[in-house]
């Protein structure tokens, strides 16, 4: 009798990949990690931390160290390798060395034989993520971007904090790129189903000034605010990426805004953006396709056409 063991592969044990390797194991999301990296006694070193912690945890996870070639009967490898931003430089700048590197990961693992599910935080991630996918040639679903997963978790931790309210009662998207020309969907977002809209005509004194605009480059900005006083992120991002996990392991059919390919959904085609995704055991299974306004939409277009500009940029590589 075939047990199906799950099991994740975390290919880059720099700090986001061993915030990763930490989530999944502290909330016992999988059976087996698999820690690798092109610096094999940093993996090693990740290991035996994350296997001291065990005695206090709630599920013996085995935490191993691994090749590529270890990887062929992965459910889900995390690629977190990719070129760290210098001061002043855009996600955006990173694109060229990110994808070398990732080229050099994805090539000889679909050599071990791999069908499972990638997904990929490296930045300027939904370009990398739509690399990976046209170098893995593994079907849509099955490669996936983080997206704007954290810049959502920032964005409802921001109006939660302006209405007194849990985070996780505020239902708002932040779509498009996982970056600065990212866009919120105003007229969609609610507090626990009321719309965010009626919130502030009826609290004017509590938010009746608010700035949505402002709200949307804070959430844009966010990740740079860590990176300048902390050299870079990993709780958010890291914990964002075991969410995405679980949905997928658990067959849960729970909606995460990742980055995803369009395929003529909100009226595009061909790239990869952050969008609200039906992620379960087949990986990104389909788009909720929220209603838009024209203006909300014309703004959607323009981070996908920014992210379609520079992912054309790599794909004749
Ligand atoms: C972030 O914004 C790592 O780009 C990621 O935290």
């Amino acid at each position: 009798m075939k047990m199906t063991k799950k099991k994740v592969a975390i290919v880059g044990c720099g700090l986001v990949g061993a915030t990763t390797a930490f989530s999944l194991e502290t909330q016992g999301v999988c059976d087996e990690i698999l820690m690798i990296d092109i610096n094999h006694e940093r993996a090693v070193g990740e290991m035996m931390d994350l296997n001291d912690s065990l005695e206090y945890l709630g599920r013996n996870v085995k935490v191993k160290t691994g090749t590529y070639e270890d990887c062929s009967d992965a459910d889900i490898i995390v690629i977190t390798a990719g070129a760290p931003p210098k001061p002043g430089q855009t996600r955006l700048d990173t694109l060229e060395l990110s994808a070398k590197i990732c080229k050099s990961i994805v090539e000889p693992i679909m050599e071990s034989g791999f069908d499972g599910i990638f997904i990929v935080i490296s930045n300027p991630v939904d370009i990398i993520a739509h690399y990976v996918q046209n170098l893995s040639g593994l079907p849509k679903n099955q490669v996936i971007g983080t997206g704007t997963s954290i810049d959502s978790a920032r964005l409802k931790n921001f109006i939660g904090q302006l209405v007194n309210v849990d985070p996780r009662s505020v239902h708002a998207y932040s779509m498009g790129e996982h970056g600065d020309s990212q866009m919120v969907p105003w007229s969609t977002v609610t507090i626990a189903g009321k719309p965010f809209y009626d919130v502030i005509a009826d609290n004017k004194e509590l938010v009746g000034d608010v700035d949505l605009e402002d709200l949307v480059s804070k959430t844009a900005r966010e990740g740079w605010e860590i990176y300048n006083r902390k050299g870079t992120t990993y709780y958010g991002i890291a914990t964002a990426c075991a969410g995405i996990i679980k949905a997928i392991l658990n067959d849960e059919n729970r909606i995460i805004p990742v980055s995803t390919l369009l395929e003529g959904e909100y009226g595009e085609n061909g790239v990869y953006a952050g969008v609200p995704t039906i992620l379960n055991r087949s990986g990104a299974s389909d788009v909720l396709e929220i209603h838009m306004t024209p203006r909300e939409l014309a703004r959607f277009k323009e981070s996908c056409d920014l992210i379609r500009e520079y992912t054309a940029r790599i794909m004749e590589k």
